[in-house]
């Protein structure tokens, strides 16, 4: 997808840089190979690695797939323990090889807490460091799109607020839909609150999970496709009155901690994310916010015992 411009547009070239770890290099060199052989017009370059400060040397972008997965049987503590120090080893790269205003986007999960590790253990500007969320964000606009049968490019401003995990809350109470008689609310068009504030949510925070049983792996191409979403509306801008989500480090708007990596609706402009202001919170929604608020405090504290004073 970003060898094809998804990510940066139809005219951007791009040079590719891969890292992974050592017992994946074999299948890296064949993905390299198979990249060269398209021939694709857009990429002047692909260069693997199993070295973390060679892969992030001058790059602009970086897009972090790699960290320790949940294994069966594994507590959360455990793959926060691991995945602090894989990402203090690329924080630290990042910082000191990669392009000076580098934007990186966090994919590897638990992504809101590797991204907080990243800006905890170093010197990368906190406005530079994102979580997806916008794969959260695509299915609830599609499950919308699907229910009223419009297409999903016609839904805007579904937002998806907190943790990529089950604890996010995918909120329609701002969506519209574009119809021939304007911008009408989701709420007004699908006029069943009992669906809406129940099996939606649930269906989009349990997506992920679905994805894994029916395909015995995390979802891949709906993320991939997601993350060239997140970086070209990060990069390019949002379309004027569209607004995004995103994983970004809270100010303290709608009375999340400063400091949290939370999934915010954004407004994309010259390259700088800002949260959406003014929204008007409802208890529920006030709730299922704040879940993910404890979620990811408590992600947070066990992160932080793991990193040196
Ligand atoms: N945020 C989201 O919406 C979202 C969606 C889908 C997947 N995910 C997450 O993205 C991650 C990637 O998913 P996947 O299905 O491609 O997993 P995967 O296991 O197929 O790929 C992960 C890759 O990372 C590599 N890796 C492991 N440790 C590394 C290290 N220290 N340095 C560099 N590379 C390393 C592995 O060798 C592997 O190639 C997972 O954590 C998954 O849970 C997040």
């Amino acid at each position: 997808m970003i060898a094809r411009g998804a990510m940066l547009g139809p005219d951007q070239p791009v040079i590719i840089h891969m890292l992974d770890i050592e017992p994946a290099m074999e299948a890296l060199r064949g993905l390299k190979m198979e990249l060269l052989d398209a021939a694709l017009p857009l990429v002047q370059g692909v260069f693997v690695s199993t070295n973390v400060v060679e892969a992030c040397k001058g790059v602009d972008i970086a897009v972090m797939l790699g960290g320790f997965p949940r294994k069966e049987g594994m507590e959360r503590r455990d793959v926060i323990s691991k995945n602090v120090s894989i990402y203090r080893a690329q924080a630290s790269a990042l910082q000191q090889y990669a392009a000076p205003n580098c934007k990186v986007l966090v994919v590897a999960n638990p992504a809101n807490t590797n991204a907080l590790i990243l800006k905890e253990v170093s010197s990368l500007p906190a406005k530079n460091i994102t979580s997806l969320t916008r794969l959260d964000q695509n299915r609830a606009q599609a499950l919308i799109s699907d229910r009223l049968d419009v297409p999903v490019t016609d839904v805007k401003n579904v937002i998806v607020w907190g943790n990529h995990s089950s604890t996010q809350y995918p909120d329609v109470n701002h969506a519209t839909v574009n119809t021939a008689n304007g911008h009408r609310p989701v709420r007004e068009l699908i006029a069943d609150d009992y669906w809406l504030n129940r099996e939606f949510i649930t269906t989009v925070q349990q997506r992920g999970a679905a994805i894994i049983k029916a395909r015995k792996l995390s979802s891949a191409l709906s993320a991939a496709s997601a993350a060239c979403d997140h970086i070209r509306d990060w990069v390019h801008g949002t379309p004027k009155g569209t607004w995004v989500s995103m994983g970004v480090c809270s100010d303290g708007s709608y009375g999340v901690p400063p400091g949290l990596i939370y999934s915010f609706p954004v407004t994309c402009h010259k390259g700088e994310w800002s949260i959406v202001q003014g929204l008007k919170i409802d208890e529920f929604s006030r709730k299922k916010m704040d879940a993910s608020v404890e979620e990811l405090t408590g992600e947070k504290a066990l992160a932080y015992s793991y990193l040196d004073p």
